[in-house]
């Protein structure tokens, strides 16, 4: 997800001390609030261990300053390409499989053939954390459709890139985990299937961009997009849940959400703890009248909503389901994934 690319390399410390009002935040080493400007002097700053970032880009190993890509990549001159966010907690990579199949499905639904092989692409994000001495952190995973020419064919592309960054993200101010987010419904609907399949996480996030550009506009952090037919899709970087009478209901796939992989461990979780859990179609009614609403996603992990479009939800202070979700969440992610340190 796009939703804050310059924060994507962060690379704050690990014993960085920050906020004492993260009750919610899951990530413990998140940087204080305090906008673009403190995040520009952060970027700028050495790392603590004055050590330079080391990104993988197609089997090597480059310095940030030296990690370049060709201007004639497809994958900046149309978005042609896939990505993945992924994160690392606690020296382990939370749910590295399953990100990677949804790359290769990405990739497939696109006809663009990964130069690596699943188990390859494994090794390296896990080598690439190891190689920034990532514990807890974001890895950004990209697949371009390599050097063309001018025109769209993507045939004249001859090797696809892989690029692997593994840093730190903070996608929303840490005191929103605590407090709840304030969500507005935007006018940009979400891509249709027969357009641009949302399920493809894409280099083209601009249908997204749109829509979180309109929610900055309005003075929220996050917007609610709706498809076509005016239900629920999901939110410009996560998907969108609600708690309703004890049950918990998510948008289908077929409204246009992506196949979050937080939101299926999310689903887990709940079912698990004896809740029922539903995909119906959801429409905003449903929203407003909510007992709670909260958003997932590998970026911004577990985040209450407590506002939509002016109406308080539920109590208009983060709920006890998703209170006990945010909760059974970071217990899995101090047990479960995929070694960095083995
Ligand atoms: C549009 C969109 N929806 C939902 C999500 C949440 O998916 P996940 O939990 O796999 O990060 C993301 C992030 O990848 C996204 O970009």
């Amino acid at each position: 997800m796009i939703s804050n690319p310059t924060t994507a390399v962060d690379k704050t410390p690990k014993n960085t001390k920050l906020t004492s009002n993260q009750a919610l935040s899951p990530d413990p080493n998140l940087p204080a609030p305090g906008g673009s400007l403190r995040f520009k002097l952060r970027r700028l700053a050495p790392t603590l261990t004055g050590e330079t970032m080391r990104i993988f880009i197609d089997g090597k190993y480059y310095d940030e300053k030296n990690a370049k890509i060709s201007v004639f990549d497809h994958g900046l001159l149309y978005g042609d390409g896939v990505f993945e966010g992924i994160r690392a907690y606690h020296g382990r990579v939370f749910k590295l499989a399953e990100h990677i199949d949804r790359l290769f499905n990405s990739a497939h639904a696109i006809l663009l053939k990964i130069p690596m092989t699943r188990a390859g692409i494994i090794r390296a994000v896990v080598e690439c954390c190891r190689q920034n001495k990532i514990r807890d952190g974001y890895i950004r995973l990209v697949v371009t459709r390599g050097v063309g020419t001018l025109g769209l064919n993507p045939h004249k592309c001859k090797r696809p890139s892989v690029i692997i960054i593994a840093g730190k993200i903070q996608l929303y101010p840490p005191e929103f985990y605590q407090r709840g987010l304030d969500l507005v419904t935007v006018a940009t609907a979400r891509n249709l299937h027969s357009a641009l399949n949302p399920a493809i996480k894409s280099l083209n996030y601009l249908n997204n961009i749109m829509a979180k550009i309109e929610a900055l506009n309005s003075g929220c952090e996050e917007a609610i997009m709706l498809n076509s037919e005016g239900f629920v899709a999901e939110c410009t970087g996560d998907n969108l849940f609600i708690v309703k009478a004890g049950q918990l209901l998510t948008p289908p796939l077929s409204a246009g959400a992506l196949y979050g992989i937080t939101r299926g461990v999310v689903m887990e979780l709940a079912r698990e703890s004896g809740m029922a859990v539903g995909e119906p179609n959801l429409t905003r009614y449903d929203l407003f009248n909510a007992d709670e609403c909260f958003l997932t996603g590998t970026g911004a992990e577990l985040i209450p909503v407590v506002k939509i479009d002016g109406r308080v939800i539920g109590s208009g202070k983060p709920g006890p389901a998703t209170k006990k979700l945010v909760g059974q969440f970071r217990e899995l992610t101090k047990v479960s994934g995929e070694p960095i340190y083995p």
